[in-house]
């Protein structure tokens, strides 16, 4: 039996001045009185708030995430960000290929993949995401989609050590609308088994979030699902309380294979 400690990830996106570092502080000290059980939790703010954030998490167990990176380690980039970078001001984690980048920046699988290395090559965890839109899904194309975005997006050097997906429906982020237990327990196994293709060995280990429109009264509903190795929380995480309440369903729970 592999057990998969859950992780549960804030995504602040462009959301979050210094005044919201209170809600960072609020997640620790929620984290301290054990709240979310075994779960990891982890903060992705905007970049500019990585540096105080690390300070407040200091000595908690609430680890802190970038939201993208170069590929490459440094150079004349203007307006970019490194992974070594992120992990300077205290990053462990990063999200790659986020929806929102894939559409809005044109970033593709390749390049989806190329900052995949770089994460790993700076030890950043990465969490890849994928999904399916709307009409993908309506033409029963999710999974061919999903499996594509996998193969081109994950390394061969990647293990299940150093790469979580999240599973996000494009559809279903920010909208408040999701998809039904049984479409997310379908999706993750074939994810997990297309991992264990392209990683011989790492499907069984390997952290499956899934993503859109999660919130405390979902919760339950969307990741006590086989396969379901925890949540990519957009809006709901700029509120600790709200966040929070999505992490405490793990509180006595663990996922095992
Ligand atoms: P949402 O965003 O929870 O606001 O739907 C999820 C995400 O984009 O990661």
């Amino acid at each position: 039996m592999t057990q998969r400690r859950p992780l549960v990830a804030g995504n602040w996106k462009m959301h979050g001045l210094r005044k919201n570092l209170s809600e960072v502080s609020a997640i620790c000290a929620a984290v301290a009185e054990g709240i979310a059980g075994d779960a990891e939790v982890l903060i992705c703010p905007p970049a500019t708030l990585l540096i105080a954030a690390a300070r407040i998490c200091e000595g908690s167990k609430v680890a802190l995430g970038g939201q993208h990176c170069h590929e490459e380690p440094s150079g004349p980039f203007t307006g970019d960000l490194s992974a070594e970078m992120l992990k300077d001001a205290g990053a462990t984690y990063v999200i790659l290929g986020h929806s929102e980048r894939r559409s809005g920046h044109h970033e593709g699988n390749h390049s989806v993949h190329e900052k995949t290395l770089g994460a790993l090559r700076a030890g950043l965890t990465a969490i890849v995401c994928v999904g399916e839109t709307k009409s993908e899904r309506e033409a029963g194309d999710a999974l061919r989609l999903v499996g594509s975005q996998l193969i081109g997006s994950i390394p061969k050097s990647a293990s299940s050590e150093s790469l979580v997906i999240a599973y996000e429906p494009v559809w279903a982020i920010g909208t408040g609308l999701t998809p039904t237990p049984e479409d997310i327990a379908e999706m993750h196994h074939f994810i997990r088994v297309q991992v264990n293709d392209i990683l011989p060995g790492q499907g069984a280990a390997l952290r499956i979030l899934y993503g859109g429109s999660v919130k405390p009264g979902n919760a339950a509903k969307l990741l006590l699902v086989k396969d379901v190795d925890g949540a990519l929380v957009g809006g709901a995480s700029l509120n600790s309380s709200e966040f929070m309440g999505i992490a405490g369903i793990y509180r006595e729970f663990v996922r095992t294979t």
